[in-house]
């Protein structure tokens, strides 16, 4: 068969992992994909930059119509990420009849309606296994091997940057900002990473993993999103006493009233199943109708991981087989507002050092049916820490309890709230 083309857009973390899975396997991953794979043009940004990967100069090119009208390239391998210019070039890349493959997860969760229709009507592969997970074969399980089954529910942490930071900063106390250069050193975090720390790299990774599993197309803007900036050390301490591992969790249910999907700094209790992912590592868990419950571990960040997904997709397009049709959100469904998602709360106040303030906060819980789990006070001084753990509560009911809480004279402020998840 004729060697598949590739042109690859991006020759940076991923983009060179990818360049040198192809190369140095050449001929195991042409024996499994039936046809050889060639590198026929390497798309960057600027030509002189001195590169970690030995790539002959003249498959280098500024310039996207040396992909667009070179009829020898098959397929675009889109790893430059952001949304200008590559939204840009993948749409001319289809409507040039390219096969796409691409780990961009912000361009499909803003564009994907957009760029999958595009593909579908132009009889091209779209794949994009490298958008979420990172090298867990996750998409792909959801949208073949999981086919037959109605999905309730996909939970888990899906990104390494910040789980790394979280992990750092529990096991070694370094500072957020600390942990943060190290994951940008070890290429996980994202060209601009306050995608990562502010929790929108999640966010649009769920909307991926949501729209697949329940068949409907979640809205990006009624996902509620909430990143791990406002994590003190202080909280990974009381975490600690309480029992508790921080981790940035991605939950998506599909209930009878509408679809929830949520991303926030949580504390798991340390058996639960996600308290022992670490690191860069991910673990997604499914759970489905017939098949129950699934739980998917691996590396959610770095080159390697990341090629390993790209080029599962680049042999896909290869064998010609996978998922020909890109879009599978065949079904409407109504999006919960936060509101109405029910959660247990950790809640640090710094109040006055002084008798009577516990039962004044306990009261105005109690006036708005928030019903309490455990209290911490230690130490002395003004202000004084005070910790409440709540049992399960509507998110609006403990608004309301803060927002009273607030306004008594003995509390000079919520420095915290932290949503905590008992169950997977
Ligand atoms: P990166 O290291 O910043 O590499 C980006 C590449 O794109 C560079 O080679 C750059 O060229 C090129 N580029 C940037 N702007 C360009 C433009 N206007 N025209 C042509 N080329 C341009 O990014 P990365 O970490 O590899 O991530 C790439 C994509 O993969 C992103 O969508 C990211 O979300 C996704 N992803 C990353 C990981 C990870 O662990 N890093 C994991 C999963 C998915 P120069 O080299 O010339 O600057
Ligand atoms: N920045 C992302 C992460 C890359 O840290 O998970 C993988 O998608």
């Amino acid at each position: 068969m004729k060697p598949l083309g590739i042109a690859l857009l991006g020759l940076g973390t991923v983009g060179s992992a990818v360049y040198n899975t192809i190369t140095t396997q050449n001929t195991e991953l042409a024996k499994r994909a039936g046809r050889s794979l060639e590198i026929r043009r390497i798309l960057v940004k600027d030509i002189t930059k001195s590169r970690t990967v030995n790539v002959p100069s003249h498959l280098l090119t500024t310039d996207i119509s040396q992909v667009i009208d070179d009829p020898e390239v098959d397929v675009a391998v889109e790893v430059i990420g952001g949304i200008i210019p590559a939204v840009e070039y993948l749409r001319d890349s289809i409507l040039a009849g390219k096969h796409i493959v691409t780990a961009n997860k912000e361009l499909l969760a803003k564009h994907g309606k957009e760029l999958l229709g595009l593909a579908d009507k132009q009889g091209v592969h779209f794949h994009f296994e490298a958008t979420a997970g990172g090298g867990i074969p996750i998409i792909k399980a959801l949208k073949e091997s999981l086919a037959a089954n109605e999905i309730s529910k996909v939970m888990g942490i899906i990104n390494g940057t910040t789980n790394y930071i979280l992990t750092e900063m529990a096991v070694r106390g370094i500072s957020l900002e600390e942990a943060l250069s190290e994951a940008q050193a070890k290429g996980y975090a994202e060209a601009d990473p306050s995608s990562d720390v502010d929790g929108y790299d999640v966010g649009y990774k769920l909307l991926i993993l949501g729209s697949i599993a329940f068949g409907a197309r979640l809205d990006l803007d009624k996902i509620n999103i909430e990143g791990i900036r406002r994590i003190s050390s202080i909280d990974l301490e009381y975490g600690r006493k309480l029992g508790y591992t921080l981790k940035l969790l991605a939950i998506a249910k599909d209930t009878p009233k509408g679809i929830e999907a949520r991303v926030h700094p949580t504390f798991i209790p340390n058996r639960h199943p996600l308290a022992s992912v670490s690191g860069v590592f991910n673990a997604v868990y499914v759970e489905g109708d017939p098949v129950g419950e699934l739980m998917f571990y691996g590396r959610g960040a770095g080159g390697s991981p990341t090629a390993s997904a790209v080029c599962s997709d680049i042999i896909d397009v290869a064998r010609d087989s996978g998922t020909k049709r890109a879009c599978s959100c065949l079904n409407v469904k109504n999006q919960l507002p936060m509101e109405t998602t029910i959660s247990k709360y950790y809640v640090r106040f710094s109040v006055l050092d002084q008798p009577g303030v516990l039962g004044q906060i306990a009261a105005a819980f109690g006036r708005n049916n928030v019903s309490l789990h455990s209290v911490i006070q230690q130490g002395r001084g003004e202000p004084v820490p005070l910790v409440f753990v709540t049992h399960e509560v509507k998110e609006a009911g403990f608004c309301q309890a803060i927002e009273e809480i607030k306004s008594l004279d003995c509390v000079f402020q919520v420095d915290n709230v932290i949503r905590v998840e008992e169950e997977v």
